[in-house]
Parts: C-alpha cells; sequence; structure tokens
C-alpha cells in the first residue's frame, strides 16, 4: 500500500481511504448496495444491504496475443488491418477526403465515462473508458490465427471487399505475409457451401484428442515465439449449426473430454477450440451464435479457472433492438411486435443461407427482449411476450454492406398503435471488428482482477474477517454488451438491456478505483 501517486498511467488517482496503490497493484475497498425483498403479511419488505468487497487490480499489463480462428473470413481480415493502420498511424485518401485511423465503434477506446465533477467550473470530466483501470491498448496485441482457408491475409482482405483500396495499398505487404495456420473442419457443422473454401485443414473431420493437443501446441508456440504474458482466443469463424445436447456426451466437462477422445460426431469445431483454450489456460470467446459452450464446456472452464464469453457479435441489428426496446418498454409502451428483415451478401450470409446455421442464428437473434418483457408486469401479464420474427436472406450484390429492416409494433394511449420502422444499413465486419478489440482487452483486463469478500463488518481502516482472493466466475458476463446472446453464469440471470449492460462494466470498474456507480441524480445542480 501507500499514499496514491499524483498521477498513474491512466491519467487520474483516487484520493480515499478506501485505496491503495501498490507497486503493481490498485486495491479499492468497495460497498456494494443493494436491496433484499421479501414478501409477508401481504406486502414486500425491502430492506437495504450493504456488502463490502476488496477488489485488486495488477497493473501491469504485459504482452496479449490474439488467436482469431477464422481470420481469413470478413471480421478477421479487417480487424487485422484495422489494427495495422492504427499502430501505424495511417491516413488514406478516400472519394469524401483523407481518413486517418481510429477505433471508432469501440466502447473502451471510443467512448467516455463520468469521472466526477470539476470542483472549479463544475462541469462533468469525462474519460475514455480504456483510462478507467489500467488496460491493454489494442494497437500493442500480437495477432495469430487459424482459418480452413489457405489464403494469406491480403487475399482474404481482397476476399471480403471491405476496405478502400487506398487502406488496402497501404497494408497490403505486411497482410500478405500473414498465412493462416491449417484448422479442424467438421463438413456437417457449417453449410455445405463452404466446403470449397477448405483448403487448409488438420487431417481428420470429427473431435478427437490429437486436434485438441494440436491446437493446445498451436497456442504454445504462438505464445512462446511472440514472447507472450497471455493469448486470448476468440471465435470468429462460420456459425455453426447447433449441436444436440446428449447426456453422457456433452453434459459434464468428464463426459465431454472421453466424447472427444472417442471421437464422437456431435462435437463442434468450435468446442474443440474452447476446450484446447480452456486447458491451455486461455481465455476463449465465442463471437457466433452456436452453442459452442454446451454444459460440460462450462464446466470444464469452471474446473480450470479459465475466462469464456459468448455468445454472437451484438454489432448492428440486435445492438439497435437491445436499445429501442430498452426505451419502450421503460416508456411503458406496450411492444407487440418485432419483425426484423435482413439482407447481406457476404460470406456469412452465405453460410446463412442453410437452415441449420440460420437456425443458430435465429435463436440468438430471438431471446434479446426477454429480459425487459419479463421485467414489466404492468404492459405483460406472466409468459405474455411480444411477437417477434427474423428473417435473413443472402443477397450476393451487397456484398458486407448488411441491410436491416425492422418494424416496431406497439400498443400506447387508449388502444391506439405506434409503429416505428427502421433501415440500417452499414458495413458489416467494421462494427463488428471493433467488438472483437473490446471483447478482448475487457477480458485480459478482468484476467488481472482479484477479489474477496468481507465476512464480518468492517470499518474503512481496520480489517475484517475476509475471504481468500478469487476471480470474476469462468462466465465472463461483464462481456454482454457486444453480446447478442449473453452467456451467464449458471442460474444467473441474462441481462439483454443495452443500457444496463454498459451501466454493468462501468461500474464494476468503477468499483475496481473505489469509486461509486454513476447515478445520474446530479443533485449538485438541484439542491441548491
Ligand atoms: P466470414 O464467413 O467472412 O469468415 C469466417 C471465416 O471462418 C472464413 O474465412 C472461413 O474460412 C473460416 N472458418 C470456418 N470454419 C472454420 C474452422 N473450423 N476453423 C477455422 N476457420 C474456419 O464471416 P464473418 O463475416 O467474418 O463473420 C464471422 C462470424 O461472426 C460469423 O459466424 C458471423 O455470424 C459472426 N458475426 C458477425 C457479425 C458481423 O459481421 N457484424 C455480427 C455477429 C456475428
Amino acid at each position: 500500500g501507500g499514499p496514491a501517486p499524483t498521477d498513474t498511467a491512466t491519467g487520474f488517482a483516487v484520493e480515499s481511504p478506501n485505496v491503495t496503490y501498490g507497486d503493481d497493484t490498485i486495491n479499492a475497498r468497495y460497498t456494494y448496495r443493494t436491496t433484499d425483498v421479501s414478501f409477508a403479511d401481504g406486502k414486500y419488505q425491502a430492506k437495504p444491504k450493504e456488502t463490502v468487497y476488496d477488489f485488486k487490480t495488477q497493473t501491469k499489463v504485459g504482452k496479449v496475443g490474439l488467436m482469431l480462428v477464422g481470420l481469413g473470413g470478413n471480421n478477421g481480415s479487417t480487424v487485422t488491418a484495422g489494427i495495422l493502420a492504427n499502430r501505424r498511424k495511417l491516413e488514406w485518401e478516400t472519394r469524401e477526403r483523407s481518413r486517418k485511423a481510429n477505433y471508432y465503434g469501440s466502447v473502451v477506446m471510443s467512448s467516455t465515462v463520468k469521472l466526477g465533477t470539476d470542483t472549479k467550473t463544475g462541469k462533468d470530466v469525462n474519460l475514455p473508458l480504456h483510462n478507467l483501470l489500467p488496460m491493454a491498448h489494442p494497437d500493442n496485441i500480437v495477432i495469430g490465427w487459424w482459418d480452413i482457408s489457405g489464403l494469406d491475409l491480403a487475399a482474404a482482405m481482397d476476399r471480403a471487399q471491405v476496405l478502400e483500396p487506398t487502406l488496402k495499398s497501404l497494408v497490403r505487404k505486411e497482410m500478405a505475409g500473414m498465412t493462416p495456420l491449417p484448422s479442424i473442419y467438421y463438413p456437417n457443422f457449417i453449410a455445405a457451401n463452404q466446403g470449397d473454401r477448405a483448403d487448409n485443414i488438420i487431417p481428420g473431420s470429427n473431435a478427437c484428442m490429437e486436434h485438441v493437443d494440436h491446437i493446445r501446441k498451436d497456442i504454445r508456440d504462438f505464445k512462446h515465439a511472440n514472447g507472450l504474458d497471455k493469448v486470448i482466443v476468440l471465435w470468429t469463424a462460420n456459425t455453426e449449426r447447433y449441436a444436440n445436447l446428449i447426456p453422457g456426451v456433452n453434459d459434464t466437462a468428464d463426459n465431454l473430454l472421453k466424447a472427444i477422445s472417442a471421437g464422437h460426431t456431435e462435437i463442434a469445431p468450435s468446442t474443440v477450440f474452447a476446450v484446447a483454450s480452456i486447458l491451455e489456460s486461455a481465455p476463449f470467446i465465442n463471437g457466433s451464435p452456436q452453442n459452442t459452450f454446451v454444459p460440460g464446456c462450462i464446466q470444464l472452464a469452471e474446473q480450470h479457472h479459465t475466462f469464456i464469453g459468448g455468445d454472437d457479435f451484438k454489432s448492428g441489428q440486435t445492438k439497435m433492438k437491445s436499445a429501442l426496446v430498452d426505451f419502450m418498454i421503460n416508456a411503458g409502451i406496450k411492444l407487440t411486435s418485432i419483425a426484423s428483415y435482413n439482407h447481406l451478401g457476404n460470406n456469412d450470409g452465405k453460410n446463412l443461407s442453410s437452415q441449420k446455421q440460420f437456425r443458430s442464428k435465429e435463436i440468438s437473434k430471438s431471446t434479446v427482449v426477454d429480459d425487459m418483457v419479463a421485467a414489466n408486469n404492468v404492459l405483460y401479464k406472466e409468459g405474455e411476450h411480444p411477437d417477434h420474427t427474423v428473417v435473413i436472406k443472402y443477397m450476393p450484390a451487397v456484398g458486407d454492406n448488411k441491410r436491416a429492416l425492422d418494424e416496431y409494433y406497439a400498443e400506447i394511449f387508449l388502444g391506439g398503435h405506434q409503429t416505428i420502422s427502421m433501415f440500417n444499413v452499414c458495413e458489416d465486419s467494421l462494427l463488428a471488428s471493433p467488438l472483437i478489440i473490446d471483447l478482448v482487452l475487457i477480458t485480459e483486463l478482468f484476467t488481472r482482477i482479484q477479489w474477496r469478500q468481507h465476512t464480518t463488518a468492517t470499518t474503512h481502516q481496520g480489517e475484517s474477517d475476509c475471504q481468500d482472493w478469487k476471480s470474476f466466475h469462468s462466465v465472463l458476463s461483464v462481456l454482454s454488451y457486444l453480446l447478442k446472446a449473453p452467456l451467464t453464469p449458471p442460474g444467473a440471470p441474462i441481462v439483454n438491456a443495452l443500457a444496463k449492460q454498459r451501466s454493468a462494466l462501468v461500474n464494476i470498474m468503477k468499483a475496481c478505483v473505489g469509486l461509486e456507480p454513476e447515478n445520474d441524480m446530479t443533485l449538485e445542480h438541484k439542491l441548491f
């Protein structure tokens, strides 16, 4: 411990008896205030509750590696080019004007949080979210990869048709030198129309321990070759079909490992990657909608205390939905139907034109309003839901420029109706790539945070009984803001509402430096 330094890597220091700065840690004691509710004598009893936690954040970030599964796809090639462009501070001409590399669309790099109020001016002081705690910088992330398609990254970037030719020419040489490691390909998990891409594969078309060991070795070799302190693995490969949940096969960690050894046909490539990553203590994030995290895989992550996060990047239509529906239902407007239609012409769209893969996406997209609906017992009876339909069509001509049309139909005052129609057009991969960066930066941060709970009453200075230091639960639900179908620890509720997801992330980060959650009361501007 020691007094707060005048400046830290993050550009601010907290002056509080609850916060101490060590040589390589930030230590914060934080009182978490909640409300316990019970029902007795015909009414609710609400009782404020305080839980005292210590948070300890290692400040040394170290050298971080990211291994992408499916790097040769639209997202993979775009995120890599974007990181290179930022690292080299590139500028390029477009038909409009010259552009500089940036991290727009990354909540960590390009959004701000309120630190507090300036004592002199009374104005809010805002910081980039990235500065709240010491975090890795995306420019410094070392990228590695697998793909079943052997194209080098320059050719993959051309195939993706996402970036301006001027930008491509500036990164082409470096990208051309990046070729994917061979990957595992079990044809019955992705669409048959992907078959002609699969020219870079590890032999074998069913799960097996050799595949797990092969991927584990790839991770170790990459870590060693680049002198990395940690590696995060992220699936941005094709959407797979759902794996059937079979008792004795993928229901427990032991059964899953046995089923892999036995070459069971119901184990998806993404699950093999997840298992290999977990066994290498490398966090694994799933950016696609399929059920990679079968119960046995979640249990394995828990046993190994390795972080897992998923599922399915929340980039365009669903992000909008989780903001708009939150607004409507919290405004007391009874949303009665959502019709979501998309068409896209990239390889993701081609893969999703196959029914089983589309079904994974349909499931992922359709549960996103459930928590908001369930919370409003004025508008909705128990079990009542708005109608919700999701359609996705493959339209090669529009390429990566996805079109999403949504109609929100709602009941308003006295039987009236409100219809909101939305048309969202954007380069899909330019929305998804910054999410990949956010997922990695946040996951990396949480590998450095530990917590313990005080079990007896505590004074600010005094010590009290504490549990041992622990990490957050293996299922890293703090990533929810970035994901369409957030995975939560078994039994924990799922939060889809966008604003709540962001608050959870920001306020947990604030708690780690001993700051109160932003409550938006601004009493200082109301009570004087
Ligand atoms: P893509 O089809 O361009 O890229 C996928 C890549 O994965 C391809 O290069 C393919 O060869 C490779 N691949 C397939 N199976 C593999 C395996 N077993 N091992 C290694 N590589 C494998 O797709 P895109 O547009 O990059 O999207 C990637 C994933 O992200 C898709 O599942 C998509 O649904 C999901 N996603 C994308 C969003 C977006 O682009 N805005 C939003 C949400 C999710």
